[in-house]
């Protein structure tokens, strides 16, 4: 009796330190996402522009700072959302909402991304908002990219394991997932709902693809040109030649600043 409840005993108290450590370890990501973000909107945004909003957790940080800078500073600032997150989180702190039909021209845009070589190239779509960020950084003098540093690879697949997020037609799902695999290899698959029966459904209403690759690409342009060209293909979370400034944030607060 005394033996089992020591070891359970035991058993808890390796839950909590394993809880406590995975609790160290989200706080250390997330400085790294603040930090990165409060850099690049310090460098970047500047007053009297219109600025791109992308998606994702570390966005929030951006735009915290960016109300800030707006309040302290009196900024006049127009935010151009990239995903329906994005609009929410402009109209939660009360800045100036903006369109691509109002703001077809945008200065900057500042957005996440899944993972990022040593050419910028990225993945993006993580959160399945590929389509309207790459609209809205096609838009912009600048695409700036902000994450913690377990983003900053050299190599795509390194870090981020999940694949190529790729927007498609629902009715075209199977037959693109297999001309992907057929063309290039590697695993095509649908991606899933967690609170809802079914797959993930975008902003557009469209499905989501991952495509697992098995080996990075020697030519990423040419091969998401492929992809695009394949009918019911939407649009692809491989960002080329898009993002020239990258800010990678460490848990320690530290910014490293990488750009092509
Ligand atoms: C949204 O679809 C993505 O492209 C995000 O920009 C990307 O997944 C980064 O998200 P986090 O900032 O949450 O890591």
């Amino acid at each position: 009796m005394f033996t089992s409840v020591a070891r359970a005993g035991r058993g808890l108290q390796f839950h909590v330190t394993a809880q406590i450590r995975q609790c160290v370890t989200m706080s250390a990501i997330e400085a790294g996402k603040k930090a990165a973000a409060f850099a690049a909107v310090d460098e970047h945004v500047k007053n009297n522009q219109n600025v791109g909003i992308g998606s994702g957790s570390t966005v929030v940080y951006a735009v915290q700072r960016l109300a800030e800078r707006i309040q302290k500073e009196n900024l006049n600032i127009i935010c151009v959302p990239t995903s329906f997150q994005a609009n929410q989180l402009i109209q939660e702190h009360k800045l100036n909402l903006g369109t691509l039909e109002t703001c077809p021209k945008l200065d900057v845009v500042i957005d996440g991304a899944d993972e990022t070589d040593k050419n910028l190239t990225c993945i993006k779509g993580g959160g399945g908002c590929q389509t309207q960020e790459k609209i809205v950084a096609s838009c912009a003098k600048e695409l700036i990219i902000i994450a913690d540093d377990r983003k900053d690879s050299q190599v795509l697949g390194t870090t981020y394991k999940k694949g190529i997020p790729i927007e498609v037609i629902p009715m075209s799902y199977k037959p693109v997932q297999l001309k992907i695999q057929e063309l290039f290899g590697g695993e095509v698959v649908l991606r899933m709902a967690h609170q809802k029966a079914g797959p993930v459904v975008t902003d557009n209403g469209n499905f989501v693809l991952d495509w697992k690759f098995s080996k990075a690409s020697e030519d990423w342009d040419k091969c998401n040109t492929a992809i695009k060209m394949i009918p019911g293909v939407v649009e692809t979370g491989l960002f080329i030649n898009m993002a020239k400034v990258a800010y990678f944030g460490t848990a320690d607060g530290k910014v490293t600043k990488r750009s092509v």
